[in-house]
């Protein structure tokens, strides 16, 4: 059975961190609040900070029944402020901050991201399946908001495959005398419509709303740097800290329902990282 800390002194805290921790060989994972997290740890330590948080719609999360996702406007707003200004401070220079959120949030939570920041993209990523509610336009993207602290230390533009025709497999885009240009891909936009977020609940754990694997792994292929450190302190299923680890980086994630932590710990096992038996040292 597996062993769980209740303590740490790993570089990436500041001081001891005192809570339930299950470490592994390149990254920690604890039962935590986000913005305590975020306290916990050293300023300039991470590389990326990555958040998924819950979006205040009355979702229940995991053990969490809906109220605790039903804030008043003004709280979650306040909460969410602290959050990014603490996660701007634990960015080391030229870090990456990612925001991911439904457009209402991400308009009024950008004005919350210290100005030190610079904003780099808004990337709307496709979703095929929202509904219309009320007198607006029907909602096809959340939003992905992504700061750097300063020049970026690590971009990476990535290629995707062109988009064809799923039964004739001819381009569905005219790139004219271009064409040459396109046929080991095409650069990635900042709209992201070849990956949808939104999944049947049989491909994901329902209970986290978890992203896929290729969304976060294209945050990690943009801003990733190996041997560089992942914060994720949403993690829910962890699919980001699964990514991180698939970029050969260190991770510090977060939850503050136990039972992602043992969801995660049984999706790192199905990979073969076992969590490390030893005590709370470096
Ligand atoms: C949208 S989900 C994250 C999903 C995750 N990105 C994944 O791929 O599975 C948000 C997570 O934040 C957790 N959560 C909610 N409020 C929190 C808080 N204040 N601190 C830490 N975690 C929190 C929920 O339990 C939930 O698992």
């Amino acid at each position: 059975m597996a062993q769980v800390l209740n303590r740490s002194i790993r570089k990436w805290w500041k001081g001891a961190y005192n809570g339930v921790v299950y470490r592994y060989r390149d990254g920690e994972v604890v039962c935590e609040d986000a913005l305590r997290l975020l306290n916990s740890l050293r300023a300039e330590c991470a590389n990326v900070v990555f958040l998924d948080p819950p979006f205040n719609l009355g979702k229940a999360y995991g053990n969490n029944g809906k109220k605790a996702d039903r804030k008043s406007e003004a709280d979650y707003r306040d909460y969410m402020t602290k959050v990014l200004v603490r996660a701007a401070e634990v960015l080391v220079p030229g870090g990456a901050l990612y925001l991911y959120h439904i457009p209402k949030w991400a308009i009024q939570l950008a004005c919350d991201i210290p100005s030190y920041l610079e904003f780099r993209h808004w990337i709307a990523i496709s979703i095929k399946s929202g509904f219309v509610r009320g007198r607006r336009l029907y909602p096809a993207h959340y939003a992905l908001l992504y700061y750097t602290k300063g020049k970026p230390k690590v971009f990476s533009r990535p290629k995707i495959p062109r988009p064809v025709c799923a039964r004739c497999k001819k381009d569905l885009r005219d790139y004219g005398g271009y064409k040459k240009f396109v046929e080991s891909g095409i650069n990635l936009s900042d709209i992201w419509d070849d990956i949808s977020p939104v999944r049947h609940k049989n491909n994901k754990h329902r209970r986290s709303n978890e992203l896929p694997l290729k969304l976060v792994s294209r945050i990690l292929t943009i801003s990733g740097i190996r041997g560089g450190l992942v914060i994720d302190p949403f993690a829910g299923a962890g699919s980001m800290l699964v990514a991180a680890r698939q970029a050969k980086m260190h991770f510090v994630g977060g939850d503050m329902d136990r039972d992602f932590l043992d969801i995660i710990d049984a999706r790192f096992l199905s990979q073969g990282l076992a969590r490390v038996h030893s005590g709370g040292g470096k």
